[in-house]
């Protein structure tokens, strides 16, 4: 008898024209490692890019851009469930559920949204933007989800999905799986290189310190070759002191498949401009057949509207019937 896999559910906001290297190292690497293993079901969160007002022509560019690239970065329709998370109208209808549950303390305490707020000012603060964890908690809830491939960004999200199912469970019964958030070591954080104190972000003022997966070649030897490492010479990793070359350490052997000790004992005595450039070459040898595929899948947009379909349909049956059971125990009527 064949075990019931474990489910899997992960989402990626479609906010810039092209994902970057933490995205992929943070999250999108684990999706693509799980889904032999697992019932996974990956989703581009369309609704979620909403709370930064995006302008609907380059919205709908960037959705297919994200599907294409989760493609070419290797997830594979006949083994994945991969869909846009608006086809799955269950997704609002849940997440409206889980705001009725929630404390209104308990949002404003969300490191994400206080950042964002704070720099925006409560003004222009949209209230998508505080209610946009609990349309998360729903995107997992929803498919049963036993794991969770995030970065470390994203922890504090899932532990509120957590307690947001284990409070339903308690008052009506069980229903809902409990997420365990999935992080690796790794990569679960990839910092600016400009900044290797912050988080490498979508949402960066300066873009010099961030990796685009589709940008050319040129560019990223640029940015790699300009990142801000520290006075001394020795390629060590050690994050309080060292952080910069501790990032391009985790992004070459991340990439390359190298140890950060044999990285270490290659380059001891060399420079850090032989590091930087071996980084960059791993970097850009890496990209460039991703880079290739995603602009090949989107000379096709009729063969990426069909693996959407499927997924879709796929999304809903599973997303429907939690829906219903949702609903059935907290005493709505159902239309019969
Ligand atoms: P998003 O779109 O900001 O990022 C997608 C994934 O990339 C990870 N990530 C990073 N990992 C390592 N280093 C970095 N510098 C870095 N930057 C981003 C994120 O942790 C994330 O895993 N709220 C989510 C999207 C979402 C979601 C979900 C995720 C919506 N619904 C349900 C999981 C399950 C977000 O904004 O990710």
């Amino acid at each position: 008898m064949t075990p019931i896999r474990k489910r899997v559910l992960s989402g990626i906001q479609p906010t810039a024209g092209s994902f970057h290297l933490g995205n992929y190292l943070g999250a999108v690497k684990n999706w693509v490692s799980m889904q032999d293993e697992h019932d996974a079901f990956y989703c581009v969160v369309d609704l979620h890019s909403l709370t930064v007002d995006p302008d609907p022509a380059e919205l709908r560019t960037r959705t297919l851009s994200s599907i294409a690239q989760l493609l070419a970065l290797g997830l594979d329709p006949e083994t994945c469930t991969l869909f846009i998370q608006s086809h799955v109208a269950a997704h609002n209808q849940l997440a409206w559920v889980m705001e009725c549950m929630t404390g209104f303390g308990e949002a404003s305490r969300m490191t994400q949204f206080k950042d964002k707020s704070q720099k925006s000012g409560a003004d222009r603060t949209v209230v998508g933007l505080f209610t946009y964890p609990i349309l998360m908690a729903a995107d997992i809830l929803l498919y049963q989800s036993n794991y969770v491939p995030v970065g470390e960004d994203q922890r504090q999200h899932v532990e509120l999905t957590r307690d947001l199912a284990q409070r339903f469970n308690s008052k009506y019964g069980q229903t809902f799986v409990i997420p365990e958030p999935f992080i690796m070591k790794a990569g679960a954080k990839i910092y600016d290189l400009q900044d290797p104190t912050s988080k490498m972000s979508k949402s960066t003022a300066s873009l010099g310190g961030v990796i685009d997966l589709l940008d050319a070649p040129e560019i990223n030897l640029k940015k790699i070759k300009s990142a801000v490492t520290d006075t001394e010479r020795e390629v060590k990793f050690d994050e309080k002191n060292k952080a910069g070359i501790s990032n391009l350490l985790t992004i070459h052997s991340s990439l390359s498949g190298s140890s950060i000790a044999d990285l270490e004992n290659e380059f001891a005595g060399k420079g850090y401009g032989d590091f930087k450039a071996a980084v960059a070459e791993v970097v850009i040898e890496y990209l460039r057949p991703v880079r290739e595929r995603t602009q090949q899948l989107l000379t096709d947009p009729s063969h990426l509207q069909r693996i959407l379909k499927t997924g879709a349909e796929k999304a809903a049956a599973v997303a429907d019937a939690t829906l219903a059971k949702t609903y059935e125990s907290i005493g709505l009527v159902p239309r019969g």
